[in-house]
């Protein structure tokens, strides 16, 4: 019998906490350039308040919070999450960065028009099936406020993971233990209707390399 979408989500629930429990910090300190990116996307965008999808120990999270934005951080990892206050502690962030645990596949835990921003690095690419992101991205668009700004990351079809290692149907493959949900053109173009598509910047990340889309969306005003 297939793995339901929940089984599949509670193995790589635990596995990201293992994986964080056994690594911690596993990305380093300084924030991605993704996040580099976004920040100043978002400054221009008038951003204030942002919500990060994803955000694990918190690279981009206090990266963010560094340079003057509010930030609440999600995960579905409290070890991550964790993580993420102690160094927010130690950096004097405190304030300026919450967090929650969250499953993306939940709806979000805000009200309606609350942020100015949301940022998922690497997030949407999780063992999320096609119908999960959908229900996401409307979870997204119901928080943001009108003209707010959404920036996110994913892997893509012409990743060398891409089509190796254990399938587990809808374009979700397992390598080491992370399930991979590799995003077609077409997936990114379907998630951008009734937005307005800013830009799909191409770029890679790590040693294998990842390929990623950074892909940036608005609402309309
Ligand atoms: C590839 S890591 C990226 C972490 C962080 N954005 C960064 O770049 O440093 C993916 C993150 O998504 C989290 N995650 C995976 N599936 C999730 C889900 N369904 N809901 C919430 N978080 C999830 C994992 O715990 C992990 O922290």
């Amino acid at each position: 019998m297939p793995e339901s979408e929940q089984e599949l989500a509670d193995v790589q629930r635990e596995h990201w906490q293992q994986t964080y429990g056994e690594h911690p910090g596993m990305y380093g300190e300084k924030p991605s350039e993704p996040a580099v990116h976004a920040a100043a996307v978002f400054r221009a965008a008038r951003t204030g308040d942002l919500l990060e999808l994803g955000a694990g120990h918190g690279r981009d999270a206090l990266f963010f919070a560094r340079e003057g934005f509010t930030v609440l951080a999600t995960d579905f990892s409290p070890v991550g999450l964790e993580q993420l206050r102690e160094a927010a502690g130690v950096q004097g962030l405190a304030e300026r960065v919450t967090t929650a645990v969250h499953d993306v596949r939940e709806p979000l835990p805000l009200a309606d028009s609350s942020v100015d921003g949301v940022f998922a690095h690497m997030l949407l690419c999780m063992a999320l099936s096609t119908n999960e992101i959908h229900a996401l991205l409307a979870e997204v668009r119901r928080v943001l406020r009108p003209g707010g700004v959404f920036v996110y990351t994913v892997r893509h079809t012409e990743d060398a993971h891409y089509r190796t290692g254990a399938g587990h149907g809808d374009d979700i493959w397992e390598h080491g233990g992370f399930a991979v949900h590799f995003f077609s053109r077409e997936l990114v173009d379907s998630l951008a209707q009734g937005w307005r598509l800013q830009e799909v910047h191409a770029f890679e990340e790590g040693d294998l390399p990842r390929r990623l889309w950074r892909v940036t969306q608005t609402l309309p005003g």
